[in-house]
């Protein structure tokens, strides 16, 4: 049932943001949200440099804290990485693994989402994993096969119990920064093919059903009253809009009506 799993807006800030600009933001949004009754789950994922400032802006007032990105082993030689030690030192609830910038520009592969979520889990992160088609596999009509095919080996060597904290992010890379909204029914579709390929992978558990999957790309403030009526899609994933209190806040208030139709119901 999509009222029994949780909504989840998380603002994904890329290579954006000082120190004092993530703390501004981070205020803002503090601020904004402190007269609602009803709230979704709020992640904020500012680059590494800012973790430790919006980790202690936020304070009390309920907004998690999220990485972009960890290295998967706990330490070692590897240069320029940021382990799953260090970011439970700064206190980070959510890591998002795979992101599709990730895979394009760093060649990360579904081998290393698979290691990179089983050490969020190990260390008790709410790991985020990123899946979505690229538009020439789009239009290849290779959609489902890719979905199906990141889904299922991004979780090899796990068991539904040791997955119960997962969320996955559907983004289709076409969408991402472009503009141009995936269609919420067609997106609709693919997050209930991610649950039923979670289910066909752990059959006999309800693994699929109980799953946040979130929606991204290019999430707006006019877009997300649709996205959130979707029965499959039980939240988003922001880029660019999650980097403005203005646009992010009415995005937060779009989560926070769901939460409360499902509560209705
Ligand atoms: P966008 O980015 O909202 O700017 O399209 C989404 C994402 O990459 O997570």
């Amino acid at each position: 049932m999509a009222s029994a799993r949780k909504t989840i807006i998380a603002g994904n800030w890329k290579m954006f943001k000082t120190r004092a600009e993530a703390r501004a933001l981070a205020n803002e949004l503090a601020d904004g949200i402190k007269s609602e009754r009803v709230l979704p789950e709020i992640v904020l994922c500012p680059p590494f440099t800012s973790l430790a400032e919006v980790k202690e802006t936020v304070g009390t007032s309920g907004i998690k804290v999220g990485a972009q990105n960890m290295e998967y082993r706990m330490d070692g030689a590897f240069t320029g990485e940021i382990s799953p030690l260090m970011l439970a030192d700064i206190g980070v609830d959510y890591v998002l693994i795979g992101h599709s910038e990730r895979r394009q520009y760093y060649g990360e592969t579904n081998a290393t989402v698979n290691s990179k979520l089983k050490a969020a889990l190990k260390q008790k992160f709410v790991p985020i994993v990123c899946v979505g088609e690229s538009l020439a596999e789009r239009e290849g009509d290779r959609t489902d096969t890719v979905i199906r095919s990141q889904v299922s080996e991004a979780l090899a060597d796990l068991t539904a119990q040791e997955l119960a904290p997962l969320v996955v992010a559907y983004e289709p890379v076409w969408a991402i920064g472009t503009g141009k909204n995936c269609d919420a029914k067609e997106a609709n579709r693919v997050a209930a093919l991610i649950r039923k390929t979670i289910d066909e992978v752990f059959s006999g558990s309800n693994l699929g059903q109980s799953v946040p999957v979130l929606y991204g790309g290019s999430v707006k403030p006019s877009t997300i009253e649709e996205q959130m009526q979707q029965p499959d899609i039980d939240g988003a994933l922001v880029g660019g809009a999650s980097l403005k209190a203005e646009e992010f806040l009415p995005i937060i208030r779009g989560g926070a009506k769901r939460v409360q139709l499902a509560t209705a119901k």
